[in-house]
């Protein structure tokens, strides 16, 4: 496949053209197609990815190391805490050194006001692909797999409906990037998004004005509300999924205790009877089970998050290969 994406980062998807994200889509739909039927894809011998984990992991780690292995390749797992990033050795070095030694580095930071900086930092100094694996303003690959979720699903995206809604986990304080992903990718393709949260937890303003613009550009519409239901109300596709109130305030404390306020935010059957007939219930994961939502909706027959979770592989199979 002839592309441009050799030797280009991933830090959000605002800086991929159409073009580029749909030959993303189409090359993981064949390398989903190839695992099913067993045939091998060895599309990156020889190849080596250091992913450095600033913060905890299930899917991503296990989804890029096996993606990596899958493509013929090696992938390095590695923890600041047992890195010289401990004492202190900055982003540019690390960049340097590793981008002599491998083809690609990838990493989650979501400390805000920290994560999306250092990667900035390392994109900019190294010779390979960067690629974000979540930090606090954007978590590409994530919503790169709920899309292709999505166009599995229906087909033709365009004029669908996608809810995405705040919910109450008080469990930690989690960040912004998977709402913020959401609504900047989600218009691009055709489909109309409200975004529902309680006043104290409003995303980054500059999100929010680019989803604006890019549902604009799109001819779809992008609509804030701050009632729940809304965001359930007549759509195709809803993610009920909490975030931290970090834009009002990075206390720790401060953020549980708002986060409790709102103990009715919680996604269950009432609220999934508000839908279309069809909906489906999404979820990045790790839920929140019993408290953001009910059992019977993340086990029911509406709810598609270990498609979601599976196609995190293929989508960053073809992102290894396409970058790499
Ligand atoms: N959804 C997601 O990124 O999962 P992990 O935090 O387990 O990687």
């Amino acid at each position: 496949m002839q592309t441009t994406l050799k030797g280009r980062d991933l830090i959000t998807t605002q800086d991929w053209s159409m073009a580029e994200l749909e030959a993303l889509f189409a090359l993981a739909a064949d390398l989903k197609t190839a695992k099913r039927e067993g045939r091998p894809t060895p599309l990156l011998p020889a190849k080596t990815l250091y992913m450095i984990f600033f913060d905890a992991s299930t899917r991503t780690r296990n989804s890029f190391e096996t993606g990596m292995t899958q493509l013929g390749g090696h992938a390095i797992y590695l923890s600041p805490d047992r890195m010289q990033i401990s004492h202190g050795e900055n982003a540019r070095d690390t960049a340097k050194v590793l981008s002599r030694y491998g083809d690609g580095i990838a990493i989650r930071h979501c400390a805000y006001q920290e994560g999306n900086t250092y990667l900035t930092e390392v994109a900019r100094h190294a010779d390979v692909p960067v690629l974000n694996m979540q930090c606090d303003v954007y978590h590409p690959c994530q919503i790169l797999a709920d899309f292709l979720t999505i166009r599995e699903r229906f087909g033709n995206t365009r004029g669908l409906k996608l809810g995405v809604s705040w919910t109450c986990a008080p469990n930690y304080v989690r960040p912004l990037s998977v709402p913020q992903s959401l609504i900047l990718l989600m218009p691009r393709f055709g489909i109309d998004v409200t975004l529902a949260y309680p006043p104290e937890f409003k995303l980054m303003p500059h999100i929010e004005e680019q989803a604006r613009a890019n549902a604009k550009a799109a001819g779809t519409t992008f609509e804030i509300s701050h009632e729940f239901e809304d965001a359930f109300r007549d759509a195709d596709a809803v993610v009920p999924k909490s975030w931290g109130p970090l834009v009002t305030t990075q206390d720790v404390e401060v953020g549980l205790r708002l986060i409790e306020k709102y103990p009715t935010w919680r996604c269950d059957q009432e609220r999934m009877r508000l839908g279309k007939p069809h909906m489906i219930y999404m979820h990045p994961l790790p839920a929140d089970r019993g408290r953001e939502v009910a059992d019977e909706v993340i086990d029911g027959p509406q709810s598609v998050v270990y498609d979601e979770a599976e196609n995190r592989l293929h989508v960053q199979k073809a992102l290894m290969a396409l970058t790499m």
